[in-house]
């Protein structure tokens, strides 16, 4: 054996030892993954319900994704605006987690996309709808397991239209989520004949309802949009049904209204009509599956935000299979959930170029404590991603 052959082979094997070794390192090491969701405030049981769907998918594989153990982190963002960029570089710099999962609060989660954009981290949107995160801030590393505001607003506005009904007012939080929510009604509706007449704000998450109730009373509208979601969704629905206002004009919206709320919304949310990408007991295995499991794990029925944290977790699943554990295979990692159909409790989706899921759109009545699905409002809606350059 020549001497610089002996060398060669000698620093092959080396090397090699070194990248075996390397891989089993990495597979003992955990996939960091960082939870950045409201626990307190007007969203807190949003944020719980999707920890708890996140966490059941990953139980359901055995604790592990693409082979690799999880460690989570939490910061708790309270749905402040204000607090986003110091909570979300808590997770990116300090914790150095490899995913992070959030978040419910539309304001928020701009500050989010743009840190993750900024730092390559992998970003996973487990709820908060703000357009902007699959339109002009889409990015390779994130990607969305919930809606957009637009998407969920926008049958709703359709389906108003077919009631016959002619003139509508809106009522919502002045932030990203219910400002793109009321202009994804208004497009529906008016393309469909229909005429936005006026639109009512209050600072979020202001429950000061009485006022503008009043306003709406006076002016008598056919119908009434608004966007709430949580506890100042209850405190809504009940305020409005106490004013008598739902005895003459319908109170329509995106199903964050009446989702996850319907136990404390009693009475006051009867017969109410929204639009969602779930319901409760869509009848079919895969749904009735879920259902079953988180009621027998969380003691809880589960709601459209478990269905998203759970999907979220699918959706990591399906990245780090396809790149052996290996999340720095950005390439790959993305590829393999962008080109899967993930199995949802909602049905199957698959991503848009931009991101967001390309899903069916539910119309639903409420009936007891129960969202009943009545017919899809419209098939694989996809987002428009206006802006979006990917
Ligand atoms: C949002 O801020 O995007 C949002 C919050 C709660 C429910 C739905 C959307």
């Amino acid at each position: 054996m020549s001497k610089q052959w002996a060398t060669w082979s000698k620093a092959t094997a080396i090397a090699l030892a070194a990248a075996a070794s390397c891989g089993s390192v990495m597979a003992q090491e955990k996939i960091k993954v960082g939870f950045m969701l409201p626990f307190s405030g007007t969203y807190a049981a949003l944020g719980v319900a999707i920890e708890n769907g996140f966490r059941m998918q990953v139980a359901e594989q055995g604790g592990k994704l693409g082979g690799r153990e999880i460690e989570y982190f939490k910061v708790d963002d309270e749905s402040d605006p204000a607090k986003a960029t110091d909570n979300v570089n808590r997770l990116i710099k300090r914790d150095k987690v490899d995913v992070i999962v959030g978040t419910v609060h539309s304001g928020v989660a701009m500050a989010m996309a743009k840190a993750a954009k900024e730092s390559g981290t992998v970003l996973i949107v487990p709820n908060a709808g703000a357009d902007a995160v699959t339109g002009p801030m889409c990015a390779p590393n994130i990607f969305r397991s919930s809606f957009s505001n637009w998407q969920t607003a926008y049958p709703m506005g359709v389906v108003a239209a077919k009631e016959g009904k002619k003139n509508a007012m809106t009522i919502t939080w002045k932030y990203a989520a219910g400002e793109e929510a009321v202009a994804g009604m208004k497009e529906g509706f008016e393309k469909n004949g229909g005429k936005v007449s006026k639109q009512l704000t209050l600072p979020f998450p202001n429950v000061e309802f009485q006022a503008l109730l009043t306003e709406i009373a006076a002016a008598k509208p056919d119908a009434v949009f608004s966007f709430f979601a949580g506890a100042g969704a209850v405190k809504f629905v009940k305020d409005y049904h106490a004013s008598g206002l739902s005895k003459t004009i319908p109170l329509y919206g995106p199903g964050f209204l009446t989702d996850g709320t319907l136990e404390a919304q009693g009475e006051a949310a009867q017969g109410m009509l929204t639009t969602l990408h779930y319901a409760d007991e869509l009848g079919t295995p895969r749904d009735k599956t879920f259902r079953t499991n988180y009621a027998k794990n969380y003691k809880l029925q589960p709601d459209v935000y478990a269905v998203q944290g759970y999907d979220a977790a699918q959706m990591l699943a399906v990245g780090l299979k396809a790149a052996g554990g290996d999340i720095t295979k950005k390439d790959v990692f993305r590829t393999a959930i962008e080109k899967a159909t993930i199995a949802s409790p909602r049905g199957d989706f698959t991503l848009s170029k931009a991101h967001n899921p390309v899903q069916d759109i539910y119309l639903r009545k409420v009936d007891g404590k129960e969202n009943k699905k009545i017919s899809i409002a419209i098939k694989g809606l996809a987002d428009p991603a206006r802006g979006c350059r990917m």
